[in-house]
């Protein structure tokens, strides 16, 4: 059972990814304040760092109930000689409340390794902000059907993070699927979210977890997913970025 919150709301994250611009953010966050479907603090917008302090403004101007992400978070906490990083003190301070770590476009250009992804989840932790930590499996395990092994060595990071973690989100996103319109079947959705709790029950059965499934999402194929029990949400990249496709996937749970 997920539990997010008090209450079994589903987790709807927009991941931007590298685009958009100022007049983007002011356009679609002001559109999504004036629905009662996007304007909920279980939708979550990831935008680039340089776009969150206009996010949040907005945001806050109008007591709006939407929340904010940054899609990276840096491995060193709060302030110091390292160019071009933004810190999770950083971030705690524009009030965003959520961070993706370890998203597989990270991990495969920039060469993000499991202690590295600790920091990240540890000082994240530390200063108040959620981390959605992503886990997927590329096309040649998936084919071999050995990805399992894979996934659960990426949840191994987990027990690297130096601080007690409450709470977490855990955004299953099979690297074959993202962006390709491929998506997996609700039983093999429905098997990576099992792998995961029992994961979790393992060897943290007193975290708090919710379960994204990302890689594809759109509003044709939205309430299918988010109709699964387990899967505590959603993370979404392309149809996000366009405000009526994301409005109804937002409105499809
Ligand atoms: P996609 O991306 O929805 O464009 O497949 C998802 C993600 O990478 O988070």
């Amino acid at each position: 059972m997920i539990i997010v919150g008090n209450s079994m709301t589903k987790l709807i994250v927009a991941n931007w990814k590298m685009n958009g611009s100022i007049s983007k953010v002011q356009h679609d966050i002001n559109t999504y304040l004036t629905s009662k479907v996007t304007n909920q603090s279980n939708v979550i917008i990831a935008l680039p760092n340089v776009f969150l302090a206009e996010a949040a403004k907005i945001i806050t101007d109008s007591n709006a109930s939407m929340s904010l992400s940054s899609q990276d978070v840096s491995q060193f906490d709060g302030f110091g000689a390292y160019t071009g990083e933004i810190s999770a003190t950083m971030l705690k301070d524009l009030n965003v409340q959520y961070t993706i770590i370890g998203h597989s476009e990270r991990r495969l250009h920039l060469g993000e390794e499991t202690i590295t992804l600790a920091k990240k989840i540890t000082h994240a932790i530390n200063n108040q902000i959620k981390p959605i930590f992503c886990i997927g499996e590329p096309i040649n395990l998936r084919e071999n059907g050995v990805y399992n092994e894979f996934l659960l060595d990426q949840l191994e990071c987990l027990k690297l993070v130096s601080c007690e973690i409450k709470d977490i989100i855990i955004a299953y996103e099979p690297i074959w699927s993202i962006g390709s319109g491929l998506v997996p079947s609700v039983k093999e959705v429905e098997s990576a979210m099992l792998l995961v709790h029992k994961f979790m029950q393992n060897n943290f059965p007193h975290v708090k977890i919710a379960t994204l499934y990302g890689g594809s999402v759109s509003s044709k194929n939205a309430t299918e997913i988010l109709n699964i029990p387990s899967v505590g949400g959603v993370l979404v990249g392309g149809a996000s970025l366009k405000v009526d496709e994301f409005t109804i996937i937002c409105g499809s749970c």
